[in-house]
Parts: C-alpha cells; sequence; structure tokens
C-alpha cells in the first residue's frame, strides 16, 4: 500500500515494529522540512506573515485532529509530547484533584506503563486504590469481569482500546456506557488503537483520550490529549510558564489563558504538530478502514503462516488487530529477535514496557510483530523462511 512515500521502505529491510514507531511518508517529513526552510517562526507570538503562517498551520492541525477523532470541540485537542505526557497530565493534573482517598482506579495488569505508573505514584500519594480488572483466558477485558470488580467506591477506568502486548480491542462502548450509569470516569489509552482503527470519542463517549503522532505516521515528540470541555475548564495547568498566561504582575495577580493554550506552556514541537497533520492528511487519503481491513487481512495470513512453523508458539491468537506476538521453544526472546535481525527483519523483543502481563500471560519475554499499512504478504513469507531455518540461529548469532 503505497509504499513508494515511504523512504525507509527498502526490500532489504523488513520492519515489523510498528507498535514502537513507524515509518514516516515523504509528505510528512516535507511538511517538516518546509517549515524549518520556508516558514520557520515560533506560534502565537508573532505579529509577522511567517509567524502568521504556522499560527494557521498549527491551530489547523487542531482541527484536523479533532475531526479525525470526532471530538466536538478543537479547544478539547491539546497537543503533548506524546501518550506519556498526555497521561500524566490527565492524572496529575485533573485525577489529583478529582479523586479522593479509598477512591478506587480500574486498571488491568495488561495496561503499558505510561497507564500503571502514573495511578501507581497517585496511589501512593494520596492513598487511592489502583485495583486489576482480571482478564479472560485469552488476556481480554469483558464487561462482566469490569462489573465483578466495580463497587461503589470505583471512580476511573483507565484502559487501553488496544494493547500494546496483546494486541486485544477492547470493548470500550460498553465499558463507557456502564461507566457513565455509575458515575465512573472512562480514561483512554489509545497509542495503539488511533493509527489502526476509526476512533470516535463521541460514539463511544470517552472522557479522556490519550495518543502519539509517531505510531501514526507522523514525527516523534508529539502527542495528544482530548479531554472533554468540562474536564478540561477545571483542569489545573500541568506546566506553567510563557504562552500559557495573560497577565501576572509582580502583586502576585495572574491570569491563564483560556483551554487549550492554557495547557500549551512553552515553545511547542512546532515542526512535529504540522508534521501530524500531514500524517492525518494522508491516512485519511487512504482510509482508516482500508488499513484496518489490510491489517487484518496481514494478521490472519501471518498466524495461519506461522503455524507452519513448528517450534512457534503464539500467544495471543484469539487477538484482533496487527499485533502478534510469539516465541520459539526453549529461546530467548532477544535471541529470536538478533536473529531475525541478521536477516533485516525488525521485531520488539522483551516485556514491551508491560511488566505485569506476565502473570496471566507466564512468560516474560516475547517477540513482538505489529505491522501496519505498508507492510506485504510477500514480507511475511520471508518471516516465516527465515523462522523455518532457525535450527542453527545460535551458530548465526553467536
Ligand atoms: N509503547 C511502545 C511499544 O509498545 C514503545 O513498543
Amino acid at each position: 500500500m503505497n509504499r513508494e512515500d515511504f523512504l525507509m521502505c527498502k526490500d532489504a529491510l523488513i520492519y515489523l515494529d510498528n507498535g514502537a514507531t513507524t515509518f514516516k511518508p515523504k509528505q510528512v517529513i516535507n511538511k517538516v522540512v518546509d517549515y524549518y526552510t520556508k516558514y520557520t517562526a515560533n506560534c502565537h507570538r508573532g505579529d509577522y506573515d511567517i509567524s502568521q503562517k504556522v499560527d494557521f498551520e498549527y491551530e489547523s492541525t487542531r482541527e484536523v485532529v479533532r475531526k479525525f477523532i470526532n471530538a466536538d470541540s478543537r479547544e478539547e485537542i491539546i497537543f503533548t509530547s506524546g501518550t506519556t505526557e498526555s497521561l500524566n497530565m490527565i492524572i496529575f493534573s485533573f485525577m489529583r484533584h478529582y479523586l479522593k482517598k479509598g477512591d478506587e482506579v480500574l486498571i488491568t495488569k495488561a495496561e503499558h506503563a505510561s497507564n500503571v505508573l502514573p495511578w501507581f505514584e497517585l496511589e501512593k500519594e494520596m492513598g487511592i486504590v489502583v485495583k486489576f480488572i482480571p482478564l479472560t483466558r485469552d488476556y481480554k477485558v469483558t464487561l462482566d469481569n469490569v462489573k465483578a470488580v466495580t463497587t461503589n467506591k470505583t471512580k476511573v477506568i483507565s484502559l487501553a482500546y488496544i494493547t500494546n502486548v496483546i494486541g486485544d480491542v477492547r470493548p470500550i462502548k460498553e465499558i463507557s456506557e456502564f461507566a457513565h450509569q455509575n458515575n465512573i470516569l472512562l480514561c483512554v489509552d489509545g497509542a495503539q488503537s488511533v493509527p489502526h482503527m476509526k476512533t470516535d470519542v463521541l460514539r463511544d463517549d470517552i472522557d479522556f483520550l490519550a495518543f502519539s503522532a509517531h505510531k501514526m505516521l507522523g514525527p516523534t515528540g508529539v502527542g495528544i490529549l482530548y479531554a472533554k470541555k468540562k474536564f478540561l475548564e477545571v483542569m489545573p495547568p500541568f506546566k506553567y510558564g510563557g504562552g500559557m498566561n495573560i497577565k501576572f504582575e509582580s502583586t502576585k495577580e495572574l491570569e491563564y489563558k483560556e483551554v487549550p493554550l492554557r495547557f500549551e506552556a512553552g515553545t511547542q514541537n512546532i515542526a512535529g504538530v504540522l508534521g501530524l497533520k500531514a500524517a492525518i492528511e494522508y491516512i485519511e487519503s487512504i482510509g482508516i478502514e482500508k488499513i484496518r481491513e489490510h491489517e487484518i487481512k496481514l494478521r490472519e495470513y501471518l498466524i495461519k503462516r506461522l503455524k507452519e512453523v513448528s517450534n512457534v508458539t503464539v500467544y495471543n491468537e484469539a487477538s484482533e488487530s496487527g499485533i502478534v506476538i510469539f516465541n520459539l521453544d526453549k529461546i530467548f526472546a532477544e535471541d529470536t529477535a538478533n536473529y531475525l535481525n541478521h536477516y533485516h527483519i525488525c521485531v520488539r523483543a522483551g516485556n514491551h514496557c508491560t511488566k505485569m502481563i506476565k502473570d496471566d500471560l507466564g512468560v516474560k519475554n516475547t517477540c513482538r510483530i505489529s505491522l501496519y499499512l505498508y507492510n506485504t504478504f510477500e514480507e511475511i513469507d520471508k518471516l516465516i523462511d527465515v523462522l523455518k531455518n532457525s535450527k542453527n540461529i545460535y551458530d548465526i548469532i553467536l
């Protein structure tokens, strides 16, 4: 699918680590280069043409993001440095003020560190209680499992839409309906879902959503925090400084800007934000549904072909995304990744920043294949050939 747009798509390289980051099409790279070569200026601070061009490009990106996730208003889109910062803002700015000692927050052991560690810190700091929703035998979340651990103290459910190791798609709409009937807020980590399937925050009635540009063909260092405006209006700023205030006096009198600029102190990653606009336009020119269809076909083919390799165990066959985790029998995941690297095949090995899922999975480290729009059936064939010949793995990597 449009491989010629990606300079990194070379025949000799098989990149199957899109959950970590994705390649960037030339449209995104050109947008960033144009900013640096044709209209470099700061944003929201200049009264000259090129700075106004930057203001226009930056603010129109907000509108492009709004439409992409179907948010109500562009004020609900905050630019951050990535999913991690977005989640930290939600948890340490909003939740720190919203929650009280003894309130319960539901997560799972399949969450990424960014949706676990801020909660653990808040638990230590203010005595909230972080509880785990039990997973099914296929490591999935069901509404029944959510209900089983919900009490009248449950105030927040915080889940990835698609997890970065298991790759399961959570029933977010159902969970959202249940949560809101019970006065519970829903926070969604969209890092692995927004790039791969249609996201609609209104349809799913999501209260908070975090995601990153670099996992969806955009530049690194840019993230998005979506939150319903009523929550942003009462959320204290996470960072203080230039660009977010209206006035401050020696009397200590001060006033901050309205949402969203109140949350964007300091010079932002302007080039990155502009690149994100090009990335979303690129995705839309293909169609997110078409991308998802392609990934699902690749996934089905990959699973079918992996079954031909006698010494492979796949751990997440029941999942519904382009993420497939596996191990070769009696081989460390890192060794398998090194072996594949010898053939210029890139996969991620380890615990993938999701260190608690081992309790359910029964294995600490896995190899992860994560697919995207430019991956091909031929690449999967090459991967399978290499895996089938893995008997001599230690001759190759030692
Ligand atoms: N969170 C990214 C991953 O899953 C880095 O690989």
